[in-house]
């Protein structure tokens, strides 16, 4: 460990950072947009299953491992193994699937930043399905403006973190996380105040469960580990910032709620507004970026609130890809110790690279198909779908089985040591419950069994 090893210096500022990794376009994008395609009640309902029974062991895990290691997710295996086994694949996963994430996830929060700039010259107002899904497409279908976008989204992630701004990001996002909240609450209500508002509510809350097949089984745990930002070692890099008294399950079990809530919120947002004028569900990715402009348009100010909406929207989406830039940084730069600043500029020439068949997903690699995908959804399938889970299989079975429950729980238990059965309900669930679930939707969603 070196000497100037940074850390977060108070309990809320943990708080705070960690559900900064967690809340972002997964809330905003994701949650609404999967929710719209895969049937609605029912896999909201799987969501929160896989949350619940996977998501929440699988994070406490995590920080338990970074904390206890305070080192990089790729030493941090090698350091806690009791014995040399190269349980270090796990940060090699996770530090390959960072560069996945990041490929599209900076291309959606290149759409956002096009957005900003949309909104402020006043061109997306209109309720209209078919002009509000024209001005996506065009956006999207330009190669020079995604990729333009996209290169100043990395732009504006990159000089945050050289600049050594990014405390201070984590103390804007501090402030003005709430007021997205807030936003979210007043679009909410809008959206619940038009005609025909009623049937989003029901697509949100009544389930149909004849839509539920393995396939949507996958996918709905694929977003319980995208949206807590586990299974590839940024919860590891961030625990091995927490303070040592840190209460790990009640952090987790914190951020965990507060960033369902804002998931929530982003679907009563916005599926009353779909029902009522007239969009599809099942939009997928472009959901947010023609249903959220529709609800400012029928609503007075509504031209200054949605600027407001999308600078936020890319305010919470730069906090989680500070997060996710972090983890091959925080590896290149202990691993083969070189400066933060080298690791940095490698990371987001990775990035860029692989970012181009993301960007272009919708012109020039269009037809670029693996596993009939092309390269925007194959980099969000192979991420959320195979590498967060098979790295959550893989950090349970190293928590509960080869680091052990001893090791486990004195470093749980320190400073503020949870409750016994906390103890005996995450053993039982690291040690059978999570892997084994996972497993099985992994083998039947992706057809294997
Ligand atoms: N959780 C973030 C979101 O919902 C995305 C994210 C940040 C993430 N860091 C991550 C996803 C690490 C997986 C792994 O937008």
């Amino acid at each position: 460990m070196s000497a100037q090893r940074d850390g977060f210096s108070s309990t809320f500022g943990v708080l705070a950072a960690t559900l900064g990794s967690a809340v972002g376009l997964g809330n905003i994008w994701k949650v609404p947009y999967l929710t719209g395609a895969n049937g609605g009640a029912g896999f909201l309902l799987l969501y929160l299953l896989a949350t619940l029974v996977v998501g929440l062991p699988v994070m406490i895990a995590e920080i338990t491992i970074g904390r206890a290691a305070r080192t990089d997710p790729v030493g941090a295996f090698t350091k806690l193994a009791p014995v040399r086994r190269p349980w270090w694949v796990i940060g090699v996963s996770g530090t390959l699937a960072a560069f996945l994430i990041m490929a599209f996830y900076s291309e959606v929060a290149a759409w956002v930043f096009a957005y900003v700039a949309k909104a402020v010259a006043g061109g997306l107002l209109s309720t209209d399905p078919k002009t509000a899904a024209a001005i996506f497409s065009k956006l999207v279908s330009d190669p020079a403006q995604a990729l333009f976008w996209q290169w100043v989204v990395l732009l504006c992630v990159g000089g945050v973190i050289l600049m050594g701004v990014s405390k201070g990001i984590e103390a804007v996002t501090k402030k003005l996380m709430p007021i997205l909240f807030l936003l979210l609450v007043a679009i909410g209500i809008r959206g619940l105040t038009l005609p025909g508002a009623v049937a989003g509510l029901e697509f949100l809350f009544r389930p149909d469960f004849s839509k539920l097949t393995p396939a949507v089984a996958l996918v709905a745990l694929g977003l319980a580990f995208f949206k807590l930002s586990i299974g590839m070692g940024t919860m590891v890099t961030y625990g091995s910032y927490f303070r040592a008294d840190q209460d790990i399950p009640a952090t987790a079990l914190r951020v965990m709620l507060a960033d369902l809530v804002v998931s929530l919120l982003a679907g009563i947002a916005i599926f009353p507004a779909v029902f009522a004028f007239g969009f599809k569900p099942e939009a997928g990715p472009s959901l947010v970026f023609i249903t959220i402009p529709a609800v400012f348009a029928s609503m007075p100010g509504g031209a200054i609130v949605m600027v407001a909406f999308f600078v936020l929207t890319a305010v919470a989406a730069m906090g989680a890809m500070l997060s996710l830039v972090e983890v091959p940084v925080a590896v290149l730069a202990e691993r083969f110790e070189i400066s933060r600043r080298r690791a940095l500029l490698i990371a987001l020439a990775g990035i860029a690279g692989l970012g181009v068949f993301a960007a272009l997903a919708q012109s020039r690699t269009a037809d670029w198909k693996l596993f009939g995908l092309n390269p925007f959804d194959l980099f969000d399938f192979l991420s959320s779908n195979i590498l967060l889970p098979a790295g959550g299989i893989l950090i349970c079975a190293f928590a509960a089985w080869e680091w052990g429950r001893q090791n486990f729980e004195a470093e749980l238990g320190r400073g503020s040591p949870p409750r016994k059965w906390v103890f005996a309900a995450l053993t039982v669930l690291m040690r059978y419950v999570s892997p084994l679930l996972i497993g099985v939707v992994m083998l039947k969603g992706l057809g294997l069994f």
